[in-house]
């Protein structure tokens, strides 16, 4: 049997994409083949191509996301079965194909209510949005967070989930027309990344400062993150859309107001099976509940070059999925 697969031979821009057939082995042990229906397009797939996040070998396959149906199980697989609805999130790099060998432990049963488009569009984004406000930082009702990216993928949850908190989200976007869709999401003010914001939200926070500043773009941000949390606040550094940050200067952190910085990776919040399924059980209810997952944009798996490129250039909003 036989998988078309995107992957790269070396590290570079969208164009280092190929597509290709790769043979599946045998299923064997707790692994589960899935036939991808909705595949997952995230920021992080962007870091494993260029080289910032170094894959275990190459060439390598990209993508971790999809849902599907199982159609092949291995002897020690006791959680699924064969026609199952799922989805998964962490697997092995290779989501990006109509062919996904996963390990049943990345494995989450996808309700008959929830769509693949969805699973796919809204599971790792979603777990990462409720994990960032109810784990990471557990911001209260009337808090006031400064959240950047705002109208992407996981930005577009983060703004629903805070407005159903009543958390004030001050969103960062780089355009007028994503400044008006976070405000219809529930985000309390919309500030301009080129703008002066870091005075904004001070004017906003009547001096104080955002109690949590939620920053997923790194190096270019730092500096405007540390002057925009409050006394006592936390940054969260969650993404490195514009490069890692480097030389932090614990002083800094003294001199902001005894701030706390975290660097959460959502794979130590669903490290095991059961952490996995109970915060998606949780996502899926807020789904339920009128949590909408946006899907920005739907191509085909042969465009996953065009799919990064949407991201790169900032023009995507909400989700990005490909279609096996
Ligand atoms: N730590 C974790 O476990 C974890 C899990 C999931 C995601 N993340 C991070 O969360 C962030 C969002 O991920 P996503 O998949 O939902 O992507 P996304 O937000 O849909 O897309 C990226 C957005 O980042 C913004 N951006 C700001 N500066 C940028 C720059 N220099 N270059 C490119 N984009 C820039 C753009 O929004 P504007 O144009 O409006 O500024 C762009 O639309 C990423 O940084 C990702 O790595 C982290």
């Amino acid at each position: 049997m036989k998988t078309l697969k995107v992957y790269i031979n070396h590290h570079g821009g969208p164009e280092a994409l190929r597509l290709g057939d790769t043979a599946i082995d045998a299923i064997t042990g707790t692994e589960v083949l899935v036939r991808n229906h909705a595949i997952g397009v995230n920021y992080i797939d962007t870091y494993f191509r260029s080289g910032l996040y170094p894959p275990p070998a190459l060439p390598s396959g990209l993508g971790t996301e999809g849902a599907g149906v199982v159609i092949a199980v291995g002897a020690d697989v006791h959680d699924f079965v064969v026609g199952d609805r799922v989805a998964y999130v962490q697997s092995a790099l290779g989501a990006y194909s109509t062919y996904h060998v996963v390990d049943q432990a990345k494995l989450v049963p996808l309700p008959a209510d929830i769509s693949f488009d969805i699973a796919a569009g809204g599971l790792l984004k979603g777990l990462t949005a409720v994990a960032l406000l109810t784990r990471v930082a557990a911001p209260t009702r009337d808090d006031t967070v400064l959240f950047y990216a705002a109208a992407g993928g996981v930005g577009s949850l983060a703004c629903q989930l805070a407005a159903r908190r009543d958390i004030k989200l001050i969103g960062v976007v780089s355009s007028t027309a994503k400044a008006d869709l976070i405000c219809n999401l529930g985000a309390a003010h919309a500030v301009l990344a080129d703008s002066d914001f870091t005075s904004t939200v001070r004017v906003l926070t009547h001096g104080k400062g955002a109690n949590v500043v939620y920053d997923s773009v790194g190096r270019t941000t730092w500096s405007k993150s540390l002057a925009s949390v409050s006394r006592l606040g936390h940054i969260v550094s969650f993404g490195n859309a514009s490069g890692p940050v480097e030389g932090v200067n614990l002083a800094d952190l003294a001199k902001a107001g005894s701030v706390t910085v975290s660097r959460p990776i959502l794979f130590d919040y669903i490290a095991d099976a059961r952490s996995l399924r109970s915060l998606a059980a949780e996502l899926f209810d807020e789904i339920r509940h009128g949590l909408q997952v946006r899907i920005g944009a739907c191509l085909p798996l042969e465009q996953a070059a065009d799919a990064h490129r949407l991201l790169e250039s900032r023009s995507s909003t909400g989700s990005v999925i490909l279609r096996p």
